[in-house]
């Protein structure tokens, strides 16, 4: 049964999108059965994955409100192992349709219980906002992985995200844990980046992982081409970090006995 991971961050911008695509192709590539869950209207995991729907045409949203089964709605991608639940623009909806469901946090824990046997993890790629799709992706995930942006503002946004995953635990998900955070588009040579990842070190001890990665044009790149980092520029520091990062992932979920 799969392991789910929200990839989560109520700021725009902090590098969820790359995230998910990256560690997913990774957890992948060392043969984990993985499905990535486009829970953005804006659709960007899905089109950075070569996956573009009509506004009509079947998606996470059809699952969400309106019972469709999101089995058919899988679509694989070019990477093996790894399969996406697309989004498109028409999910933007469901923000405000769900407000009249009865369980309406719980639509999308109900949606991955039914796929969630056939794969061993599943990303949820988040929006970013705290909107009910938010709170669903809270309630739905084992694990929340937040994305930090090398930047001024970080921690602010990290604070509020803190509290609302405290409020989820206490009402609809007590096992919900911080998996932890990572630090993206870092770049070295920068003091200020330099600050924030001590900063950030120093407000959240023992959350962040090890592998830090760093500002790089092949991630702005490779979305248009529909190729994860893995396959457009494979031996970069950036894949390299995302590879430590998967490895790190595997042995928080999977700890090695002492
Ligand atoms: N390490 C990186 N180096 C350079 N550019 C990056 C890096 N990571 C992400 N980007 C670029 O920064 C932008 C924002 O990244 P991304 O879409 O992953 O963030 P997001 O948190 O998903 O955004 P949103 O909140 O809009 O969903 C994108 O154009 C992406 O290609
Ligand atoms: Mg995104």
């Amino acid at each position: 049964m799969a392991k789910i991971l929200g990839i989560i961050n109520v700021k725009g911008g902090t590098g969820k999108t790359t995230t998910a695509i990256a560690l997913g192709s990774y957890l992948a590539a060392f043969g984990k059965r993985t499905l990535i869950v486009d829970l953005d209207p804006q659709a960007n995991a899905s089109l950075g994955l070569g996956v573009r729907l009509d506004k009509d045409h079947y998606n996470l949203y059809h699952a969400l409100v309106a019972d469709a089964e999101p089995g058919a709605l899988i679509k694989k991608t070019s990477i093996f192992n790894l399969d996406i639940l697309p989004s498109s623009e028409s999910l933007a909806g469901a923000n405000i349709e769900l407000v009249n469901f009865k369980n309406r946090e719980l639509q999308l824990k109900k949606v991955l219980n039914k796929v969630k046997d056939n794969y061993d993890f599943i990303l949820i790629d988040c929006l970013p906002s705290i909107g009910v799709l938010n709170v669903n992706a809270l309630s739905a995930s084992d694990y929340v992985l937040i994305p930090v942006q090398a930047e001024y503002f970080a921690l602010s946004g990290l604070e509020q995200l803190l509290s609302i995953v405290d409020l989820v635990k206490k009402y609809l998900n007590p096992d919900l844990q911080i998996l932890g955070t990572v630090v993206t588009m870092f770049d070295k040579r920068n003091q200020s980046d330099r600050n924030i990842l001590n900063q950030v070190h120093k407000n959240f001890p023992g959350y962040i992982f090890n592998a830090v990665i760093p500002r790089q044009v092949s991630f702005a790149e490779a979305p248009s081409l529909g190729k994860s980092i893995l396959q457009h520029d494979p031996y970069s520091k950036g894949a390299r970090a995302y590879r430590e990062l998967a490895i790190e992932v595997l042995s928080r979920v999977f700890p090695s006995p002492q």
